[in-house]
């Protein structure tokens, strides 16, 4: 068939750092092209160079495109060309319907008015093409992120797309809806469309990708062939971190005391629909030196009752108690649960952990500032340790502390997100996703964090959709469904088939 995408010494420089060394691309017609590589590596700026987001003159290096020169000068010059991207912060407007959304910026006219029967028809179709059924007034808001990313696609199909480019698409979706979503690339592929594949999860990679190019430190390390022999996810690791991993969870020996910290009855409502009930009195405990899972499907309410429980900055009539060391505390705001050692870290770093236009040293020390301070007034010297520290530990790659968090890569922003939270050293830890969008081998580190935290005899709660995480990090699992618990076991006992069957008989009755 031949290549379609040639990218040939491509280099990309930011003021103080080199993103991309002289990387060389080579994408087949019609295959489905996946890229791995660390937090940092270039990924994402690869795909924006091809993409026209750096226009020509802002790299240097070749972009061939169907066998000809291409210098696209902005995004609208590659879509001209059937490059289409879906970013990996989705660009959803929440508030718009989802054919407002699909053909935002790309209006169908009829005599320079917008024809209303022709942008539902063919929402409708492209819908369709998808999997989804939604009615296009739906707005994006109501709908999970599994859907929302099945949207941007059909956005993608609203345009002449020959090379879908998807960055991450499946970080934030449950595997099922990952499942879905890998399944429709496959349909594409056999209707000949090519697809390059960014994604941390290696065994996505593997069941789908025909070849798959590893990028280390802003340079191809290699492009492997996944047609002639299945490729095996070590040999991706090993790429990808330049060394062998054992294992991809630490050894811990718990030394589980007794209950610190306990939930009875949370019953929480719905943010605007004041008779839905989002969190169904639920129990919760927590010993000294536990790690506490908590397993469920997107959606089951496990981020809801999180937030809930952190300063009530979700939902309304709250009741139930919360204690630690069995006095009852009050949690009324995110001040006062802070201030009784609690820390949520959330999957939503834009949203709540991040201050983007901020120095990462600054967004490390902001929830303990007295850290850092020395009657009241910042040491900037302690600051600057403190940040280095953790840059070391979990391998933050930047140009320097000194660095804006907004210029840093996905993964690594979460890494600062869990720095700021693990150095404002909480009684207890709520981790909510931590390693989304995190490579394998930064994972290890920060799994390391969270053991030595449980070690240290803080509670730490981890909820997380990967159930292998939960499985080898956590001493005992609850089961979220639809806003209650309706398991709880030790992970001695548990595996994927026991969570997943009390998720599935929980749904019946
Ligand atoms: N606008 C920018 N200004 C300065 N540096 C940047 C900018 N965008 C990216 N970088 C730097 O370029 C490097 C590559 O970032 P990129 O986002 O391409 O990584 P990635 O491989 O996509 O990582 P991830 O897996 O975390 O998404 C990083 O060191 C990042 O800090
Ligand atoms: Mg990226």
């Amino acid at each position: 068939m031949g290549s379609i995408l040639e990218m040939k010494g491509i280099t990309k420089r930011f003021p103080g750092v080199i993103a991309l060394k002289d990387v060389n691309l080579v994408v087949q017609a019609g295959e489905i092209h996946a890229i791995c590589g660390e937090n940092g590596a270039g990924k994402s700026t690869l795909m924006k160079v091809l993409s026209g987001v750096y226009p020509a003159g802002t790299y240097e290096g070749e972009i061939h495109f169907e066998g000809r020169e291409q210098k696209f000068s902005s995004i609208a010059d590659s879509e001209e060309q059937g490059i289409i991207i879906i970013h990996q912060e989705l660009a959803l407007v929440p508030l718009l319907s989802i054919a407002e959304n699909i053909f935002l910026g790309n209006e169908q006219n009829k005599l320079g008015v917008i024809d209303r029967e022709q942008t539902h028809r063919r929402t409708v179709e492209l819908l369709k093409k998808v999997g989804l059924s939604e009615s296009p007034e739906t707005l994006i808001t109501d709908l999970g992120v599994g859907k929302q990313q099945l949207v941007e696609i059909a956005k993608a199909l609203s345009k002449k797309v020959k090379l879908l480019i998807l960055d991450e698409p499946t970080a934030s979706l449950n595997e099922n809806d990952s499942a879905a979503l890998l399944d429709l690339l496959v349909g594409f592929r056999a209707q000949g469309m090519t697809c390059i594949l960014i994604s941390h999860k290696l065994n996505e990679i593997s069941r789908v990708a025909d070849s798959v190019t590893v990028l280390r430190d802003g340079s191809t390390v290699q492009t492997m062939n996944c047609r002639e022999a299945p490729i095996c996810e070590d040999v991706i690791i090993r790429h990808m971190v330049g060394r062998e991993m054992a294992d991809r969870y630490p050894h811990r020996e718990p030394d589980i005391g007794e209950v610190v910290f306990e939930v009875k009855d949370w019953t929480v409502f719905h943010e605007q629909h004041e008779d839905r009930k989002f969190i169904k009195g639920v129990n919760l405990n927590v010993r000294r030196g536990e790690i506490v899972g908590i397993a469920g499907l997107m959606g089951a309410g496990r981020t809801e009752f999180a937030m809930s429980v952190f300063g009530r900055s979700y939902g309304r009539n709250i009741s139930g108690k919360v204690s630690l060391r069995g006095k009852e505390i009050d949690v009324g705001t995110v001040q006062k649960a802070v201030a009784h050692g609690i820390a949520y870290v959330t999957e939503d770093r834009k949203g709540y952990g991040l201050v983007l236009e901020n120095e990462i040293k600054h967004n490390i020390t902001l929830a303990n500032l007295p850290g850092v301070s020395r009657l009241g007034v910042i040491n900037e010297g302690r600051e600057y340790e403190v940040a280095n520290d953790y840059r070391r530990k979990i391998n933050i790659r930047c140009a320097g502390v000194f660095q804006h968090v907004g210029n840093l890569s996905g993964g690594n922003q979460q890494k600062v997100v869990l720095s700021k939270w693990l150095f404002a050293g909480p009684e207890i830890l709520i981790l909510d996703e931590p390693t989304r969008g995190i490579d394998v081998g930064a994972k290890y580190e920060i799994y390391m964090l969270i053991a030595q935290l449980a070690k240290e005899g803080k509670c730490i709660i981890l909820i997380s959709s990967e159930m292998p995480e939960l499985l080898g990090m956590s001493d005992r699992i609850y089961v979220m469904n639809e806003g209650a618990f309706v398991a709880e076991m030790q992970t001695a006992e548990a595996s994927q088939e026991k969570i997943m069957r009390a998720i599935v008989t929980a749904g019946k009755d």
